[in-house]
């Protein structure tokens, strides 16, 4: 048997075969083409909707093995950055390949916190939201407001100024975060406090003279909103990294693009699915009854939320960490009751064929809504936590787009099955 690594493909149309090279486990889309039926025909394209089969860049920063249920950023298994590492120096991690040294990552940290003032006009535009709306359109907003205060930022291609915008971005969607929940809320603002730690300045922003205040200033908490950013800081090619890319492919500035991810993100069925999974809790009400639930669900109408994942076809690490935490932000905050209901339903889909034949495990937001309640987030803020965190993330799949001079402007093609061409009929005549 020959070892070549090579791919060949006849086409039955009219028995022309070609030898496709594989590189990395991959054939080029492109190579395709040079399957015809005549001289003007376009050639042969490949149809994947949703993405399941076709990588889109080459990338060196986040690697899941979906089957084995292994993530690792720069090589480091997750368990270990959630465990030893900050945000901060994750976020380092990710944008730049290594490890920072202790100057680096004091300096990194320093000039992070240089930044952290929002101008007046995004905390202007934060306070028309209306008292009460969803912080996540006002998040995405405010995001894009940023953008005509840095009007540099288009440079895309220079690369110290990508990396003043980068660290601008890292510093302000704390703030931002905290503006959009205290304006939902009805709370004055809290500003950001110079020197007082990335973590440790956001929950102040959030929670300072509020009920929740004392909690937020627990050390147990503070832990573990850091390992809650740590665990969603990447993700590869999920739907919000790739409206990133998309977007930031047409040379548009990181604000911008950054604020195209987070709407990307809101959506259930990505970051949003963490509120869903708590309603669904909540509508499930106690432990007794989830297999009625478990029986309705399916039917293949509805959703477990926080079930299931396009990579993960085994146990998210992710979701496994964040279940060992538990206990013990409940030990400083107080017992969230949900985690009964939300043990028996892991444990009874588990044992159901319906979900281990579908390879449906938890996913990194069926326990981490019930965290974050516990701490005082209302639900509504869930996806905008999700996307702080995330920030980090799509900018390090922002920078290597930029940098990848084999990327081109995102534009997919299409399988046109409309009508053929006709003729314009004035409205009175129809
Ligand atoms: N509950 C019940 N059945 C499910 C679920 C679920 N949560 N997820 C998938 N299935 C079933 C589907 O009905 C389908 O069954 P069928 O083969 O009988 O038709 C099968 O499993 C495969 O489902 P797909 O939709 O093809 O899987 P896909 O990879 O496209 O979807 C997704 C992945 C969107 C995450 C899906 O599992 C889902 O909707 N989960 C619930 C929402 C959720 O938790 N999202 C968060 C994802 S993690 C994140 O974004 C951070």
């Amino acid at each position: 048997m020959s070892h070549q690594s090579t791919l060949t493909v006849t086409d039955n149309r009219t028995g022309d075969t070609a030898e496709l090279p594989i590189e990395n486990g991959t054939v080029s889309a492109m190579e395709f083409r040079q399957f015809k039926t005549s001289d003007d025909d376009f050639g042969l394209k490949v149809y994947d909707p949703g993405f399941k089969n076709t990588a889109s860049t080459k990338s060196a920063i986040t690697w899941i093995d979906g089957e084995a249920g292994i993530l690792r950023h720069r090589g480091y298994p997750i368990e270990q950055l959630a465990k030893q590492s900050t945000y901060l120096e994750s976020a380092w991690l990710l944008l730049h390949g290594e490890l920072p040294d202790a100057d680096e990552l004091q300096t990194w940290e320093g000039r992070i916190d240089e930044l952290t003032l929002l101008p007046e006009s995004v905390a202007d535009t934060i306070s028309t939201f209306r008292i009460g709306g969803d912080p996540m359109g006002m998040f995405v907003s405010a995001v894009a407001a940023l953008s005509p205060c840095h009007p540099e930022a288009g440079e895309v291609e220079d690369g110290e100024n990508r990396a003043l915008q980068i660290r601008r971005i890292l510093a302000s969607v704390p703030t931002i975060a905290a503006f959009c929940f205290r304006r939902r809320g009805d709370l004055p603002l809290v500003y950001p406090e110079r020197g007082s730690g990335f973590v440790a300045n956001f929950l102040e922003m959030l929670f300072a003279g509020t009920e929740r205040e004392a909690v937020a200033r627990e050390a147990s908490v503070r832990r573990a909103v850091e390992m809650l950013l740590i665990l969603h800081i990447d993700h590869e090619q999920n739907c919000s990294a790739n409206a990133m890319r998309a977007i930031g492919s047409s040379g548009a500035d990181p604000y911008l693009s950054l604020a195209g991810a987070a709407a990307a993100l809101s959506g259930p069925l990505h970051g949003g699915a963490n509120q869903r999974v708590l309603r669904m809790l909540e509508a499930i009400g106690s432990p007794d009854a989830v297999p009625d639930f478990l029986e309705k669900a399916k039917d293949g109408k509805r959703r477990v939320m926080g079930f299931g994942h396009r990579v993960y076809k085994n146990r998210d690490p992710r979701a496994e960490i964040i279940k060992t935490m538990v206990e013990e932000v409940f030990d400083a905050v107080g017992r969230n009751e949900l985690i009964e209901v939300a043990r028996r339903l892991e444990e009874e889909a588990l044992d159901d064929d319906y979900f281990t034949s579908r390879k449906l495990y938890p996913n990194v937001d069926f326990y981490s809504g019930i965290l974050y309640q516990a701490i005082g987030f209302p639900a509504a803020m869930f996806p905008v936590l999700f996307a702080v965190a995330r920030t980090a993330g799509w900018l390090a799949q922002w920078q290597e787009m930029v940098e990848d001079d084999e990327q081109k402007i995102a534009r997919p093609r299409q399988i046109y099955l409309g009508p053929d061409k006709r003729d314009y009929v004035p409205v009175k005549e129809r």
